[in-house]
């Protein structure tokens, strides 16, 4: 039969057959997952998206297609009509694992539309490849199961997006992906103008600018599914194109707009995965988050805490303890990780030992520890045992330190001391580690609002860089300080995060001249620098502009949480490497001469080694 298509269309997907099918005819349609050659019949395993069905062809039920059937071999791409039977009716047995296990298909009609080659690697979950080949065969990899749900899942996602939005009064644009270059942020992609001699685009690293146009166009309300570009250097959760939720209303306050976003997050869970996220989602300003965690995206699930005791070590003016004295003399604070003495017992002196060399890689020089004896009296503070600073600690330092933590005997406490920045990336990443360790991260979904961002970074000597762009606003009673103390502004800027990741990131903008006038010269930068790259915006922003305020979330980061993937690559259809090429199409090439003259670009010699 050649024109199989023409007689016969699709009844069912494959893995939906059930005991209730039994006695139907269908038509399936899939590729051939296995074969097995018993006792005269074949059996077939068809996979399709939906999953797999047994296959039976035998003489009994049609002569010509159990010889047919003979031919086929993994990852055929078949059609066949047949009758779903109850496999324990022809003495066969249910197959518990399979949802379809009840049942078989006997075919009476097979077509083959197409022949395979034996593939490099087996089709299946948990296959043991290296992901340079499941890479470079990307189409066969997303045969794959897994793969099929994460992209099902990622379809539901953009549903639920588009659904909320548009039930939620947001109208969806599009936005140019060629913008003009403009310095700071992301590193970006440049593409060279043909009909521009020596001139460039860039690749928008988001639509930022132009959804804030939007509203002084007073569209309301936006939201797009966009894709972003960036040049950065490549990591588990960052691709050079990746996908955002982009959002920006006008007329907002940070509750209002998170408000709005939390119900998107509500929506998806429940649209992707059936789950009822509780809300409102907890809320921390950034100061707090960096003080308990050391690092602004904490995992919430991990219950181990740090505290800064520089205030209580000065107090006591170092307490005995060359090192901690030296430190606060010197500027540094003093910070520990406690570990409560429950789950402390479960690590030995030699694996805390081991810990310091864990962390020398992050620019550690050692790792202070102390456990707090386990049979202290009642009442009186534990005293530090297996410790460096136990010898010489005053008994007042060790009170005041366990009261105003409320240690308990037992713990373990590991110290941290010198800059915040080392501190805090020490200890986090200690955290981390033993909270993986002592299996404390129990599944849950931990969302958490990082709000009051400081507003600016220190660069270089004395010059100051926006940590989130230069259109967040500042909070209004810190307008002040610009120019004066600008360590000490903090934008309106909050980041939503889950689990440990960043999900997500936003700002109320400035939309008051003087104000952005006033974030320039904090800056560092005339109106006349700025002029030069941020012109139109300007411009835009003499008519009018409404007060205004955004967000975009990581799509590929919602999707791989969700997914319970390991890392971006499994929700993006086809991804770059580490390296940022594309093993499948082996991309990025070298091009032809002709074409660069074309671009009157002229590639400089490289240096060998
Ligand atoms: P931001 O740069 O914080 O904000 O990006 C928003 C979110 O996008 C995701 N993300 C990435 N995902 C994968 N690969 C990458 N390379 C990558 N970079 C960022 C993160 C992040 O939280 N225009 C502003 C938003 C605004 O102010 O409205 C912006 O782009 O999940």
């Amino acid at each position: 039969m050649t024109n199989f298509l023409a007689s016969y269309s699709r009844t069912h997907y494959s893995g939906e057959l059930r005991r209730s099918h039994v006695g139907q005819e269908v038509v399936l349609l899939g590729w051939v997952q296995g074969r097995r050659d018993l006792g005269g019949r074949i059996f077939i395993d068809l996979r399709d998206r939906s999953g797999l069905s047994q296959l039976v062809f035998g003489p009994d039920i049609s002569a010509t297609a159990h010889s047919e059937a003979d031919a086929l071999r993994s990852e055929f791409c078949i059609g066949i009509v047949g009758t779903v039977k109850l496999r324990s009716d022809s003495g066969g047995q249910a197959n518990a694992n399979l949802p379809t296990g009840e049942v078989e298909v006997e075919c009476r009609v097979l077509h083959i539309f197409s022949r395979a080659e034996t593939p490099p690697f087996q089709i299946e979950d948990d296959v043991e490849t290296r992901e340079e080949i499941r890479l470079k065969y990307r189409y066969l990899d997303l045969r794959r199961p897994k793969l099929q749900r994460n992209f099902q899942l990622r379809s539901k996602l953009y549903r639920a997006t588009r659904d909320y939005f548009h039930n939620n009064g947001f109208w969806e644009f599009e936005t140019p992906f060629m913008v003009k270059y403009t310095p700071g942020g992301a590193r970006n992609f440049l593409v060279p103008s043909r009909l521009n001699a020596g001139k460039f685009y860039a690749l928008a690293e988001s639509p930022q600018i132009f959804k804030q146009l939007f509203m002084v166009s007073g569209m309301d309300r936006y939201f797009q599914i966009v894709r972003c570009f960036r040049d950065e250097d490549l990591r588990q959760d960052r691709q050079p194109e990746f996908t955002q939720i982009d959002v920006e209303m006008s007329f907002v306050t940070e509750e209002s707009l998170q408000t709005m976003m939390e119900g998107l997050v509500v929506q998806i869970w429940k649209e992707t995965i059936g789950v009822e996220i509780p809300r409102p989602f907890q809320r921390l300003p950034y100061k707090e988050v960096m003080a308990k965690y050391g690092e602004d995206k904490p995992d919430l699930r991990n219950p181990l805490l740090l505290h800064d005791i520089t205030a209580i070590v000065k107090a006591h003016d170092g307490g005995g303890v060359p090192l901690f004295k030296s430190t606060v003399d010197a500027g540094g604070i003093v910070k520990l990780l406690r570990i409560p003495g429950e789950h402390a017992q479960k690590i030995s002196g030699t694996e805390a030992r081991k810990l310091e060399d864990s962390v020398k890689g992050l620019g550690a020089k050692g790792l202070g520890s102390a456990r707090l004896e386990a049979a202290a009296a009642t009442g009186a503070a534990a005293a530090w045992t297996q410790s460096p600073f136990a010898k010489t600690l005053s008994s007042a330092l060790r009170e005041a330190i366990a009261e105003a933590i409320g240690l308990t005997p037992g713990d373990l406490l590991l110290f941290q001391f010198g800059s915040p920045k080392l501190c805090n990336t020490v200890l986090a990443s200690l955290r981390q580690q033993l909270g993986k360790r002592l299996e404390l991260i129990t599944p849950s979904w931990r969302f958490l609002w990082v709000t009051d961002f400081p507003m600016f970074e220190q660069a270089e000597g004395d010059k100051w860089v926006a940590a989130h762009h230069p259109f967040t606003s500042p909070r209004p009673e810190d307008v002040e300080l610009l120019g004066k103390d600008n360590g000490a502004v903090l934008a309106r800027a909050y980041d939503l995060v889950l689990n440990g990741n960043e999900i997500a990131g936003g700002s109320i903008r400035i939309h008051q001249r003087e104000v952005q006038a006033k974030v320039f010269a904090a800056l560092g930068l005339s109106e006349d620098d700025f002029r030069a790259k941020f012109g139109f915006l300007l411009d835009a922003f003499k008519y009018g502009p409404p007060p205004h305020g955004g967000i975009a979330f990581g799509v590929d980061r919602l999707a791989m949480l969700l997914t319970e993937a390991e890392s971006l690559r499994d929700v993006i259809a086809f991804p770059k490497t580490q390296h940022g090429t594309d093993l499948m199409s082996d991309c990025p090439t070298e091009v032809a001469p002709k074409q660069l003259d074309e671009l009157f670009i002229r590639l400089a010699p490289r240096a060998t080694n």
